[in-house]
C-alpha cells in the first residue's frame, strides 16, 4: 500500500494513519512527526525548522524532502507507506512523484480527509500528546482535563502550534498552499474523498472501504455531440416564430445569462423556467378559449336559459378547453416543424 493522507491540520490524518499502519503493516511517515523529532533532538535541521513550525508556516521544501527521502529509504518502508502531511504544496508533490519513481514505488491513492473548519479548530485546540509514547488524545475524550496518557500513563502536553493564534495561521497556509493539491490529484485520478467526521471506527471503516475499491482513473470527458436537426425527436413544442413560443424563449434567454460557474444548476433551472413559461402560455390560451366558448353559449342561449347555463358550463368547459388549448399549441408547433 502506497498512499498519501491529505487534509487540513486537525483533520485526523495522524490518528487514522496509526490505525491503518496497524492493519496494513506499512509505516506511517509523518513529516510533522519527523520534524518534531528533529526539533526535540535539537539537530541542525530541527533548529532550522523550529521557528517556522511554531509560527504555523511551512518548513522549507529542502529540509522536509531530505527527511522524507531518508525515511522512505528505511527497510520497513520497502513494502509501502502511509504518507501523513506530505506533500504540502505543488513543488513537494512534484518532488515526491520524482522520488517515488526513482525508488520504484509509485503512489497508488490519495485519501482526502474532509472536515469542517469548526471541527478542525475544536480538535486542534483540544489535542494533547503523550511525551512518552507519542499517543494523540483529545481533552474531550480524556477522563479528566489533566489526566495522564490512557495508554502508558505518561505526561500529556499541548503542541506549541496548537495555540489559538497559530491554529489560524496553519489553516490559512492549508488554504493557500495545500488545498490546490486536491485538484492536482483529482486530475491524476488518484484522489478519494473521505468524510472525516464521526467516530474513529467509522472513519477507519470508510477509509478501508475506499482503499478496497479499485481506483477509477479520471479520463477527459468527450465533448457532447450535437444532434443534427433531422435526428432530433419531433416534439409538440411551440415553433420558434410562434407567438406562443415567445414567452418561452424570453424565459429561456434569461436563463442563458446565468454565469458559467452555476453551470451545474443551469440545466435544471432552465427546464423549470421553460416549464413554468409553458404552463403560463397554456393557461392564457385556455382562458381565451373559455371566454370564446362562453360568448358563443351566451349568444345561442335563450335569455331565460343563460343564467342556468353560465356557471356549470364554465366549470365543465374549463378542463376540456384547457386540454384542447394545450393540444392546439402542440399541433401548431408540429405543423410549423
Ligand atoms: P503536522 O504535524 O503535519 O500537522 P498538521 O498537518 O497541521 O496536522 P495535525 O497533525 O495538526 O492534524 P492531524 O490531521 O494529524 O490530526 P490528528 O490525528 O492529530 O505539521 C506540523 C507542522 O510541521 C506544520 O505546521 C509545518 O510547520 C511543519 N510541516 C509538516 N509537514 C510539512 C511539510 N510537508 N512541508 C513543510 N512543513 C511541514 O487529530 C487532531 C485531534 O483531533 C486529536 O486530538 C485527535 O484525538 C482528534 N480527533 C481525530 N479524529 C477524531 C474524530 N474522528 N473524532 C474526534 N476527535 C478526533
Ligand atoms: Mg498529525
Amino acid at each position: 500500500m502506497r498512499i498519501v493522507l491529505l487534509g487540513a491540520p486537525g483533520s485526523g490524518k495522524g490518528t487514522q494513519a496509526q490505525r491503518l499502519q496497524a492493519k496494513y503493516g506499512v509505516p506511517q511517515v509523518s513529516s510533522g512527526d519527523l520534524l518534531r523529532d528533529a526539533v526535540a533532538r535539537q539537530t541542525e535541521l530541527g533548529m532550522k525548522a523550529r521557528a517556522a513550525m511554531e509560527a504555523g508556516q511551512l518548513v522549507s521544501d529542502e529540509i522536509v524532502l531530505g527527511l522524507i527521502r531518508e525515511r522512505l529509504g528505511r527497510p520497513d518502508a520497502q513494502n509501502g507507506f502511509i504518507l501523513d502531511g506530505f506533500p504540502r504544496n505543488s513543488d513537494q508533490a512534484t518532488a515526491l512523484a520524482r522520488l517515488l519513481e526513482e525508488i520504484g514505488q509509485p503512489l497508488e491513492t490519495v485519501l482526502l480527509m474532509d472536515v469542517r473548519t469548526k471541527t478542525l479548530i475544536e480538535r486542534m485546540a483540544g489535542r494533547r500528546v503523550c511525551r512518552s509514547c507519542g499517543a494523540v488524545h483529545n481533552v474531550t475524550s480524556l477522563p479528566a482535563p489533566n489526566a495522564p496518557c490512557t495508554k502508558c500513563g505518561g505526561e500529556l502536553y499541548q503542541r506549541p502550534d496548537d495555540k489559538e493564534e497559530v491554529i489560524a495561521k496553519r489553516l490559512d497556509v492549508y488554504q493557500s498552499q495545500t488545498k490546490p493539491l486536491i485538484e492536482h490529484y483529482q486530475k491524476l485520478g488518484q484522489l478519494k474523498v473521505i468524510k472525516g467526521e464521526g467516530t474513529l471506527d467509522l472513519i477507519t471503516a470508510r477509509m478501508e472501504a475506499a482503499l478496497a475499491k479499485p481506483q477509477v482513473k479520471a479520463e477527459p470527458k468527450p465533448a457532447p455531440v450535437k444532434k443534427a436537426a433531422s435526428e432530433k425527436k419531433p416534439t409538440a413544442r411551440p415553433a420558434a416564430s410562434s407567438p406562443v413560443a415567445q414567452p418561452v424563449q424570453a424565459a429561456a434567454s434569461k436563463v442563458a445569462k446565468i454565469p458559467a460557474k452555476k453551470a451545474a444548476k443551469k440545466t435544471a433551472r432552465k427546464k423549470a423556467v421553460v416549464k413554468a413559461a409553458r404552463k403560463k402560455v397554456a393557461r392564457k390560451a385556455a382562458k381565451k378559449a373559455i371566454k370564446k366558448v362562453l360568448k358563443k353559449i351566451k349568444k345561442s342561449a335563450k335569455p331565460a336559459a343563460r343564467k342556468v347555463v353560465k356557471k356549470p358550463v364554465k366549470k365543465v368547459v374549463h378542463k376540456a378547453v384547457k386540454k384542447a388549448a394545450r393540444k392546439k399549441i402542440g399541433k401548431k408547433a408540429a405543423r410549423k416543424k
